[in-house]
């Protein structure tokens, strides 16, 4: 799986396998479906109450764990014990570090120590890096004024439905990568006639034209899915490139 450099140094994997919405028993099976089929990176929450199944997905899969980038989130009602909460994940995950842990959602006036908490959980190694989600520019520019640690990353939805080029330029401009989140759209979108268009253009499906259309953005797509052949297809992405006109295209679909 190809990978694109955190600010930290690390690799991320640029396709994720997302898991919102999955029960336990589903998040097992879909990870070690993924798994199987090459993905290496995994994103969970505390807010979906499937660590513990992505985590025996993991172990049951024979990949080591490794080889495996994972991902969870603190949620704001433990903003307040952001440290209990994290070994929480770990002690459900059963993993001994995660390779990202965001703040899932800045609420306003969140309290600094919320951040400072992420960067001692990033300097002892266990969070091997730290990141954001649902930040806008103005929570950006906000967390930087007393960051110390730059987030590596910040989770965003993103599709062509929901694009948006300035949180692109300002998190690229502070070395920040952008996860799209919902980047199938849910599933809403898929017929649409330009999507439609494009992937027949390309003998791609629609959801995989949605997916390289995140990657040629640069941002790392988490396409959410429980069936096999769909956790195939929408990791069947980097064969082949959107010409520029289609990019256009997809960018117009915002509305
Ligand atoms: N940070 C945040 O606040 C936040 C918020 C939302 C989501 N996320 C993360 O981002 C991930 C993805 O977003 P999402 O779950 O909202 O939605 P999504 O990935 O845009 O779409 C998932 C939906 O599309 C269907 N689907 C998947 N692949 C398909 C394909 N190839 N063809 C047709 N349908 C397909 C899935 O159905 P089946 O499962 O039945 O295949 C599911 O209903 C989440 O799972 C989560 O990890 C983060």
């Amino acid at each position: 799986m190809k990978t694109i450099a955190l600010n930290t140094g690390a690799k991320m994997p640029m396709v994720g396998l997302g898991t919102w919405k999955m029960s336990d028993a589903e998040a097992e099976s879909s990870v070690r479906t993924a798994l199987a089929a090459g993905y290496r990176h995994i994103d969970t929450a505390t807010l979906y109450g499937n660590e513990r199944g992505v985590g025996t997905g993991i172990r049951g899969s024979g990949v080591p764990r490794e080889e495996v980038f994972v991902t969870t989130k603190l949620w704001p009602t433990d903003f307040f014990s952001p440290e209990k909460a994290f070994e929480q994940s770990l002690k459900h995950l059963a993993v001994e570090y995660v390779d990202l842990y965001l703040v899932h959602w800045p609420i306003p006036l969140m309290p600094k120590s919320v951040w400072l908490a992420m960067e001692k959980l990033y300097k002892s190694g266990r969070a091997k890096a730290v990141g954001i989600s649902n930040y806008g520019i103005g929570d950006i520019e906000k967390l930087l004024e007393y960051a110390s640690v730059v987030p590596a990353v910040n989770q965003i939805k993103f599709s062509p439905f929901y694009y948006s080029g300035e949180i692109l330029a300002c998190c690229a401009s502070h070395n920040i990568i952008v996860e799209a989140y919902s980047p199938l759209t849910r599933g809403y979108q898929l017929n649409d006639a330009t999507v439609v268009a494009v992937a027949k253009k390309y003998a791609k499906t629609p959801a995989q034209v949605m997916l390289r259309w995140c990657l040629e953005h640069h941002t790392v797509p988490l396409p959410k899915s429980t069936h096999a052949q769909r956790i195939e297809e929408n990791a069947n992405i980097f064969d082949f490139e959107l010409a520029r006109e289609d990019i256009i295209a997809l960018d117009g679909l915002a509305g």
